[in-house]
């Protein structure tokens, strides 16, 4: 039986739930949000200075748009749900972020304009992820950095992000993930590849179990306390940076 197409027109409904739903999945992607950027950050900061131009591919509600922007890096964002980019607006707090509605696959700026490129819980909702990335490696300057966040494809993977999600919490919409579209580490790493960029660093994320209350787990609910945790192992998640050839 053929697999259902991924739905992303799920991103223009959540209005504010964006930044309040705890009966939805996306309050996963807040959680996961708040590991990722500080180590984003970080790296940003050690092999990038002066006036840094980031560009955030998919950006969604701008959990990592706003926050880049409030250590003061100069950011654009963009995301092809119209919907998704004003509530991004409406949350930045320093009224500085370039939001644009764009198709990841013909960005609208030229060749090697941003020192930064992310692409955070993007690329498993494309179908041709290896020309998006070649893209987002046509913006970005010879030394820029290419940083991304997906879901590696295997069994545990569907089991735990998509069966799991399901199951537990109330308000997952359907088609949110599709399993062919998850893509396996060394795929990505080729993609970087062909992109003109090299792999120089990845790490996996899982949940942190102890921040998960046992009376919370059949709730429908996420609870406020769950937090992520970098591992080793890369078989869920796996949050990456690349650089791209001088
Ligand atoms: C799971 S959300 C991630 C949002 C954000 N990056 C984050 O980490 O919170 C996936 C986003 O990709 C966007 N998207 C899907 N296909 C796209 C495309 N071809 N071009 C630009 N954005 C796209 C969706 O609209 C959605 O906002």
């Amino acid at each position: 039986m053929a697999e259902a197409n991924i739905d992303n027109s799920i991103y223009d409904k959540y209005g504010d739930r964006w930044y309040t739903a705890y009966d939805d999945p996306v309050a996963l992607l807040r959680a996961e949000s708040a590991i990722k950027t500080p180590w984003i950050l970080k790296r940003i900061r050690l092999m990038a200075t002066g006036n840094v131009s980031v560009l955030d591919v998919g950006c969604g509600a701008g959990f990592l748009s706003n926050e880049l922007a409030l250590s003061g890096l100069s950011v654009t964002g963009v995301d092809l749900s119209p919907e998704s980019v004003k509530v991004a607006a409406a949350h930045d707090g320093t009224k500085s972020v370039h939001y644009e509605v764009a198709d990841a696959s013909r960005l609208p700026f030229p060749d090697q304009s941003f020192d930064v490129v992310t692409a955070m819980d993007f690329l498993e909702h494309v179908e041709d992820p290896e020309a998006i990335i070649r893209e987002m490696g046509r913006v970005l300057k010879p030394g820029g950095l290419f940083f991304f966040h997906t879901f590696n494809r295997n069994f545990l993977c569907w089991f735990v992000v998509i069966k799991l999600v399901e199951w537990l919490v109330k308000n997952t919409p359907k088609h949110m993930h599709i399993l062919r579209l998850f893509i396996k580490p060394a795929e990505l790493d080729r993609y970087n590849l062909s992109a003109g960029m090299k792999t120089l660093e990845i790490t996996g994320i899982r949940p942190a179990f102890r921040s998960i209350p046992l009376k919370s787990v059949f709730s429908g609910v996420v609870p406020e306390s769950l937090r992520f945790k970098f591992t080793k192992n890369l078989w869920l998640s796996y949050l990456g940076m690349a650089i791209k050839k001088e």
